[in-house]
């Protein structure tokens, strides 16, 4: 008699597990929150590459502080280094001899990459 409840016991243990796990799932944008957010079809300088300086650029190379001669904080003083093969290519790029950017801290990401890279090829426009 125990052993049968005991049985009982452990199917019904068993069964709730199975349920408690069994229940739920997964979106793609929650698992692949950066790939999802990486959208570099549509490249521009106020919504692509501002957000990426201010971020990672701007805090050494703004008026205040020009390190290495570049401003970053305004478009008329990063386009001057936005040529293609420019230096604000190599820098980022870690192209070349210039100090990879950002100094001391590692490459930026794959997509924010692109996204540079796309801006400088298209000419880097003031859209
Ligand atoms: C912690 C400060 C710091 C950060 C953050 C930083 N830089 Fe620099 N950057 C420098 C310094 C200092 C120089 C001058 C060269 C040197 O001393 O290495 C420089 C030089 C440069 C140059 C001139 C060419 C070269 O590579 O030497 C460019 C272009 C440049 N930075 C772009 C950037 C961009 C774009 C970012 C953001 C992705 C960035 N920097 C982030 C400090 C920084």
């Amino acid at each position: 008699m125990l052993m049968k409840n005991l049985v009982r016991l452990a199917a019904f243990l068993l069964l709730i597990s199975f349920t408690l796990t069994g229940c739920y799932y997964d979106k793609e944008s929650e698992l692949y929150r950066s790939s999802a957010v990486c959208d570099t079809n549509i490249v521009t300088y106020s919504h692509s590459i501002v957000p990426i300086m201010v971020a990672n650029c701007n805090s050494c190379h703004n008026t205040a502080l020009a390190s290495g001669g570049v401003i970053t904080d305004t478009y008329a003083d990063l386009s001057l280094v936005a040529a293609p093969g420019g230096t604000l290519y190599n820098g980022v790029n870690w192209v070349g001899d210039l100090s990879p950017m950002p100094k001391n801290l590692s490459k930026l990401s794959a997509c924010d990459l692109t996204k540079i890279n796309k801006w400088i090829a298209a000419g880097a426009p003031n859209n």
